[in-house]
C-alpha cells in the first residue's frame, strides 16, 4: 500500500463503514453495491456521468462501453482486477478510483477469511456490469 491513501479512498471508506452497518455488502446484490459504491461517479446506470464526476481529475469511463471498447469482448478477470485495484503499480501514476478490493476487505473484517467474501462482492460487481453492457 501506499504511505498516504488517496483522498477519495479515505472518503470511500468512510461511507463504506457508514452503510456496511446499514446493510452487509456481501448479501448485497451487484446492482445495490453498484448504486452504493460507484454510482457518485459513474452514474445510476454507469454512464460515467455520476454527480462526483466533474470533480475527477480523469474522466470517469461510461461502463455500458466497456465491450464496445472492446470490439465486443467483456474481459471478466481483467474488468474485476481493474475494480479490485490492490494490483496496481503505483509507479504508474494516481489511480482515481477507489481501490475496491482493499476496501471491501476492510469491510469483510481485514482477515484471511476476508479475501473469499472480497471475490464474491467483485464477482457480484463484475455480472452487474456485464449485464448492462450496450448492444
Ligand atoms: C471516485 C470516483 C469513482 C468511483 C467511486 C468508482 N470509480 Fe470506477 N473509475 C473511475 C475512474 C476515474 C476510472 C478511470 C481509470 C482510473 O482513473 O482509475 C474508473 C474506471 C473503472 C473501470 C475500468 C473501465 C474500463 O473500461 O477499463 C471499471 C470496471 C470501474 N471503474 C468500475 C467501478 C466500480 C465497480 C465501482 C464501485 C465499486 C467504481 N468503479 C467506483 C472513478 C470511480
Amino acid at each position: 500500500m501506499p504511505n498516504h491513501l488517496p483522498v477519495f479512498t479515505v472518503i470511500a471508506l468512510s461511507l463504506l463503514n457508514a452503510t456496511a452497518m446499514a446493510t452487509e455488502v456481501i448479501d448485497s446484490t451487484g446492482e445495490e453495491n453498484f448504486v452504493r459504491y460507484c454510482a457518485a461517479c459513474h452514474g445510476d446506470g454507469g454512464r460515467g456521468d455520476g454527480p462526483v464526476a466533474t470533480a475527477i481529475a480523469k474522466p470517469v469511463p461510461d461502463l455500458t462501453g466497456i465491450a464496445a471498447r472492446r470490439g465486443g469482448k467483456f474481459p471478466r478477470q481483467i474488468i474485476k482486477n481493474a475494480i479490485d485495484g490492490r494490483w496496481q503499480i503505483d509507479a504508474h501514476g494516481t489511480q482515481q478510483m477507489p481501490v475496491w478490493g482493499f476496501e471491501f476487505w476492510i469491510s469483510e473484517g481485514a482477515g484471511d477469511f476476508s479475501e473469499p467474501r472480497v471475490d464474491r462482492i467483485l464477482d457480484g460487481l463484475v455480472d452487474y456490469l456485464a449485464s448492462i453492457q450496450a448492444p
